[in-house]
């Protein structure tokens, strides 16, 4: 066989028709929420300048350090496909002035990201995200609605045994002093450190809490944990948190290594992940999210507090798959329309018309000519009603409304086929 030329760019794929419904699924799940919840759908485009992230997202993480698409255009800009959400909306609430707005400023989005990861299951190098950011409020019940609003998204789309991961990063004063703790613990053990994580003690202390290698677990375990360094507000703060979401009843686990791969954060992390879901070997979050106190000013904005999340699509529609949650097309036809010869086809093309303004949606085949041909596809499409235009029907105007099922017909004047057509649907149903 012949090679294939040319394929998708490794760990990226098209999103056929089929797949679509899934997409759609979520999609409007998502927006229908983000209505109820009072959030304004933002758009930012797919490129921004590359110091957006390296400065919002942090220049030592590994999204910044590895996984960018960066380019230079002909004008000599450095731009960056987005690996993320939340710097960009930031970026545009400055730009447009958006703080004049009364606040909170609520925002959702929904689109591809890219990051040059290494492809596995659950992981792409372009993905998409739904988003939801909050700017101007600070409070702790604001952190529970948000984990409140992913999980209502998820258990809307019948995801089941879902959990969510938390922990407080605690306040940019604290920081600081934490990091040198963090840093002198791993320093005295830095032969048990796995080789990324001996740059990590250089650059990004942090994130050795969060490293997955099996050498390092160990040497976490004794570490310095951040809930047990947080000032006298984060711990409140934290604390109501956590007794919101036992109000509303979302099951959490603490989880004190949960550190995320962003440096915004400040105060609340979380992750969601599906309790019976190992994705290529280890779990993979659904989505993530939590505060960032310190992004909208470090962005050149005003001094206000913000929080949001992010979920991951295809990771949702893969465990939507694995739990075997069928999703019917509810926009499918029940109507075919079949034609015999050249003016029945002229005939067609204006009663498709008709039937496109009424909102029914209405199948054809106008490439077979033979009625068994077309009929076949109409039962094998699971059509209830066929539209038969045959050579006599067109010259008088007419049409045939077959039903499909106890093959009952009924000849009808063309103009008036679209009512008969509705009659016949509400008697059905
Ligand atoms: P994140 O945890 O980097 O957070 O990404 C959010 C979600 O996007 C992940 O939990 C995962 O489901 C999905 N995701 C990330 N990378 C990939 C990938 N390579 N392939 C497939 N899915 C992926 C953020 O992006 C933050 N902006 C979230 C946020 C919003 N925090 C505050 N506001």
């Amino acid at each position: 066989m012949k090679k294939l030329k040319f394929r998708t760019p490794k760990g990226m794929h098209d999103i056929l028709p089929a797949e679509q419904i899934y997409y759609q699924k979520v999609y409007k799940t998502v927006s229908e929420i983000a209505d109820f919840y009072g959030f304004g759908k933002i758009d930012t485009p797919i490129l921004e300048e590359t110091e957006l992230f390296s400065k919002g997202v942090g220049v030592a993480t590994d999204i910044i350090k590895k996984e960018m698409y960066n380019l230079k255009t002909k004008g000599g800009d450095c731009l960056s496909l987005r690996p993320e959400g939340t710097a960009p909306v930031v970026r545009a609430y400055i730009e447009n002035g958006m703080s004049s707005m009364p606040h909170p400023v609520k925002v959702w989005y929904f689109g591809p990201f890219f990051r040059y990861e290494n492809p596995q299951f659950g992981r792409y190098r372009q993905f998409w995200q739904f988003g939801f950011e909050v700017l101007g409020e600070g409070g702790s019940i604001v952190d529970a609605q948000i984990i409140q609003i992913f999980y209502e998204i998820l258990k809307e789309l019948k995801l089941k045994n879902l959990v969510v991961n938390i922990n407080s990063l605690g306040c940019s004063q604290r920081r600081p002093y934490y990091k040198k703790i963090l840093t002198s613990y791993f320093k005295t053990r830095i032969s048990s450190l796995c080789g990324n994580c001996r740059r990590r003690l250089q650059e990004n202390v942090l994130r050795i809490l969060d490293c997955k290698e099996e050498k390092c677990q160990a040497v976490k375990e004794g570490a310095p944990q951040t809930l047990d360094h947080l000032c006298e507000e984060c711990r409140l703060h934290f604390r109501e948190v956590l007794e919101f979401l036992d109000e509303i009843e979302i099951p959490y686990n603490l989880d004190p290594y949960l550190v995320r791969g962003l440096d915004y954060y400040t105060r609340t992390v979380f992750e969601v992940f599906s309790q019976d879901q190992e994705q290529g070997g280890s779990q993979v979050a659904l989505g993530g999210g939590g505060r960032y106190d310190k992004l909208v000013k470090l962005l050149g904005g005003r001094d206000i507090p913000g929080i949001g999340m992010a979920g991951g699509v295809e990771r949702i529609i893969n465990l939507m798959k694995s739990q075997g949650l069928e999703i019917s097309n509810e926009n499918k036809a029940r109507i075919f329309l079949a034609q015999l010869g050249n003016l029945a086809k002229r005939k067609s093309l204006k009663l498709l018309k008709e039937f496109r303004k009424a909102k029914i949606k209405v199948l054809e085949s106008f490439g077979r000519d033979s009625l068994k041909s077309q009929l076949g596809r109409a039962n094998r499409l699971g059509a209830e009603y066929a539209l038969i235009i045959g050579q006599k029907e067109a010259l008088e105007d007419s049409v045939i409304i077959r039903n499909m099922e106890n093959g009952h017909q009924e000849t009808v004047k063309l103009d008036k086929a679209v009512e008969a057509v509705k009659k016949k649907m509400r008697k059905s149903h």
